[in-house]
């Protein structure tokens, strides 16, 4: 029969934890929206000891989507930090305590300066203190796979002896090799299947040797019975586990694995597209699932074969995958029907019959400028308005604009909107984004340094949408922009805008009551 392998999400903690890749809380909740409708088991909601900002983001995410998935997030082996976690998830139905404590002679030495034994019981006590406030209570091996294995196996008898439900095994720094992982599986999960049958075994990859899913899938073929991955194997360096990798390698290769997930394939794309759409940061093209490639045949023999059979050289369909074989194009005359049921589509509510009007005018707006609307503009013009829309008195808002350009001086006046106040201003530049850049960075007052400018087009046409990404740093932190708008310009500052705005909210939300800010 079939084994059931359990899919947890990390997208919104190991994954967010990417400099630049920060959301707010209303982004991540639209998020964890649609990991519940891609039907993972559990959300990996944050780390909410590390800033009250990332607390209020697990407890609503705890709230909004805490019904019918698992929700979770992480704690070091200490007790506010695991207060910070039962507190923010506790609404959830079925919340989990995420316990992590480093098991290699590396982590025990240089971040513990303890004895082994002494950080083995600090684990120890930290799973019973857990098991006091809820039943379910994982605990993570950091740095498992450099750990000497009798020591790991150690901790792992006695953190269930203590009450741990879960036990995952992690490959922090990416250094395992697929064998001998699965070997180490393979060991764990006979002993600890003799020790209590009930606990369930996990594995966390990193990429460092973009061997992440291939240590993922030797492990699932070794008795792993849940995998810790992220969207498009979002992470810290090279990054986490791809979700869509390890779930359609067991759905398309279930004669080999004999396992199967609850992951609806059919919404793989579209969560992609949502967290790149975030994040601000792009998928290779030839990415395995989700790239842009990933389904597209160029060669003229593969062409001849796809024609007559399409199994001749595919071996997965694009539909599995989410990837619409039929497109309806919209145009300002297609009316409210035909738009609503194109958002519907797409996977959005629209019962808020108040905010379906707006999304209606700004769809006739774009398409008077674009003539043709495809899916791809409908979801970012509803993720746009869903995840940036937001009407803060604290916020800077673009009131109006003029860039005049030449070779000699380019010339930008701005006028942003903050409140009730009005800032007005203009500036020259090397070119006329250098110019819109300067006077807004003059106008909020604010020492902002750009690191990345990215501008390319969404969909097809000449009326293409242009989107917009920017990476600004400030205060040492690195923050995202993006924006897209038929005009590049007014992208381009709307982006920058954001940018801003994302990196005064963090600020004022960043009263962290611990030093420690990620964990890969
Ligand atoms: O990579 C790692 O070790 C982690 C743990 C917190 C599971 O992210
Ligand atoms: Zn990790």
């Amino acid at each position: 029969m079939s084994r059931k392998i359990i899919v947890l999400d990390t997208t919104l903690r190991d994954g967010e934890q990417v400099p630049g890749a920060k959301l707010n809380v209303q982004q991540k909740v639209e998020f964890a929206q649609q990991l519940k409708r891609l039907q993972v088991d559990i959300i990996e909601a944050g780390f909410p000891a590390s800033s009250a900002g990332d607390f209020q983001a697990v407890q609503e995410i705890a709230r909004s989507v805490g019904d019918t998935v698992s929700i979770t997030a992480l704690a070091r082996a200490v007790k506010s930090d695991i207060d910070a976690v039962y507190n923010s998830i506790k609404l959830a139905q079925n919340p989990l305590i995420h316990i992590v404590l480093g098991t290699s002679d590396i982590h025990v030495d240089k971040k513990f300066n303890r004895s082994k034994d002494a950080v083995l019981e600090m684990g120890v006590e930290a799973v019973k203190y857990a098991k006091t406030l809820l039943p379910h209570v994982q605990y993570s091996t950091e740095d498992a796979s450099r750990s000497e294995f009798e020591y790991l196996w150690k901790t792992i008898e006695a953190v269930v002896k203590a009450g741990a439900t879960m036990i995952n095994v992690p490959d922090t720094v990416g250094y395992a090799v697929p064998d001998e992982f699965g070997e180490m599986i393979r060991k764990l999960n006979e002993r600890l299947k003799n020790l209590d049958d009930s606990v369930i075994l996990s594995v966390h990859c990193h990429n460092d040797l973009g061997l992440a899913t291939a240590n993922t899938l030797a492990a699932v073929k070794n008795g792993a019975d849940k995998v810790e991955v992220t969207i498009n194997g979002l992470g810290e360096r090279a990054g986490n586990t791809s979700l869509e990798e390890v779930i359609m390698a067991l759905k398309v290769r279930e004669n080999s694995f004999q396992c199967h997930t609850n992951i609806k394939t059919t919404e793989l794309l579209r969560t992609s597209r949502l967290l790149t759409y975030l994040t601000g940061l792009d998928v290779q093209v030839n990415k395995a699932i989700t790239g842009d490639n990933a389904f597209a045949h160029s060669s003229g023999i593969h062409q001849d074969g796809l024609l007559k059979d399409k199994q001749v050289y595919e071996i997965m369909s694009p539909e599995e995958v989410g990837a619409e074989s039929m497109e309806l194009i919209l145009t300002a005359r297609s009316g409210r029907h035909a738009f609503k049921n194109a958002v519907e589509k797409l996977g959005f509510d629209t019962s808020d019959a108040a905010e379906f009007e707006v999304l209606f005018d700004k769809f006739l707006t774009l398409a008077d400028g674009k003539k043709e609307v495809y899916d791809h503009d409908v979801f970012y013009l509803v993720t746009n308005h869903r995840t940036l829309d937001v009407k803060d008195s604290h916020l800077y808002e673009l009131d109006s604009f003029q860039v005049i350009t030449n070779n000699q001086s380019p010339t930008a006046t701005v006028s942003l909107k903050k409140g009730s106040e009005t800032f007005v201003g203009s500036a020259v530049g090397d070119g006329p984004i250098d110019a819109l850049y300067t006077v807004i960075k003059n106008l909020v007052g604010q020492d902002v340094h750009l690191k990345d400018y990215k501008i390319n087009s969404l969909s097809r046409g000449k009326e293409a949408i242009g989107r917009v990404n920017i990476r600004i740093e400030y205060q040492g932190n690195i923050y995202s922009g993006r924006a897209m708008d038929t005009d590049i310009i007014k992208a381009s500052a709307l982006a920058f805008l954001n940018g801003i705005n994302a990196a005064l909210l963090d600020t004022a939300a960043q009263e962290s009551p611990t030093p420690e800010r990620s964990y890969s």
